[in-house]
């Protein structure tokens, strides 16, 4: 499990000193104009561990300093929100979602979509990629569990995130061994993972067959646009929106509602609600179905 790019120890003194509440609500506003991750008061001693090191990076003494590079340089946003972004994941997080995708939803979809057999599915927010890799071999696991050959079917999942940093992870799919969770058994790991030997002694790598499905690509939940052609049947988007303020999350749900298939599903993390339920209905723990009529 990873959270942030840094270590949360102490920042030097003086940097401390250095970042007045003025100072530290330009970089919240900025951050909240570019990614909609809102950072209160309380955040501060945060901000300053996660961008310490950044400023050190690039030579720069004072956070006001690199306030002015930062504001006007889109290339240094990118690096200042790889830096204050929270990315802890791990295979199979919330067990019981994995549960109900592979016995209730993925045989769902095998029947309604017998004759399109197309299947979209969306990790908005996937970190390092242990979301989507799950989804992948939970989907791999089902068509396995009904008998039903995956051949001649199209099912692809996209996975996004704002962070460019932890899709570099992602794409590599190479995890440490003690990331598998106790709950992966021996045999899952074989089939879905290779081992490394040498210099990747103690790593795991997600095999071809499973990363094929899926496609990495930067997304930013914040953008007026969500470009997708197709509709997706089902999207997980969990442990991102508890980062967002009330209009941010109001997006980002518009955005779900719009490009979900009727009868789609939208997964999110344990302690995130749904507002607008008339838009969707709880079917199990902080897993909601489209309503197929009404708009938003
Ligand atoms: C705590 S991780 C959750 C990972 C995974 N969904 C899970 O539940 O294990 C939150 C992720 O949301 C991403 N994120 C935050 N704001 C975002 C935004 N505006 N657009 C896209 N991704 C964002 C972060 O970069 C981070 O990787």
């Amino acid at each position: 499990m990873r959270d942030g790019c840094f270590t949360e120890s102490l920042p030097d003194e003086k940097f401390l000193d250095a970042l007045g509440d003025e100072v530290f609500f330009l970089f919240s506003n900025l951050i909240y104009r570019i990614s909609g991750i809102r950072l209160g008061i309380q955040k501060k001693g945060l901000l300053i561990s996660r961008l310490t090191r950044r400023l050190k990076a690039l030579g720069i003494g004072g956070f006001y300093d690199y306030y002015q590079t930062v504001r006007d340089d889109a290339v240094e946003q990118t690096e200042m929100i790889n830096c204050i972004s929270t990315n802890t994941t791990k295979f199979f997080r919330e067990n019981h979602h994995f549960v109900y995708l592979g016995d209730v939803i993925i045989p769902e979809l095998l029947r309604m979509k017998s004759a399109d057999k197309v299947i979209r599915i969306w990790s908005a927010g996937c970190s390092t990629g242990e979301e989507p890799y799950s989804i992948a071999m939970t989907l791999q696991a089902a068509f396995a569990k009904t008998g039903i050959k995956p051949e001649g079917w199209d099912i692809k999942i996209l996975a996004t995130d704002i962070s460019t940093r932890v899709l570099g992870t992602a794409q590599s799919g190479v995890y440490e061994c003690g990331q598998l969770p106790d709950s992966v058994q021996a045999e899952d790991i074989r089939k879905y993972f290779l081992k490394g030997d040498k210099w990747n002694e103690g790593k795991v790598k997600v095999k071809d067959a499973v990363k094929g499905m899926i496609r990495f690509s930067r997304f930013n939940l914040k953008s007026r646009i969500y470009p997708f052609k197709k509709k997706f049947d089902v999207i997980f988007c969990r442990n991102v929106m508890i980062y967002f303020d009330e209009d941010m999350k109001r997006h980002v749900l518009s955005g779900f509602h719009y490009h979900l298939s009727d009868n789609g599903y939208v997964f999110l993390g344990h302690s995130e609600t749904m507002f607008k339920m008339d838009q969707f209905i709880p079917v199990h723990i902080t897993v909601y179905k489209k309503r197929a009529e009404g708009h938003w």
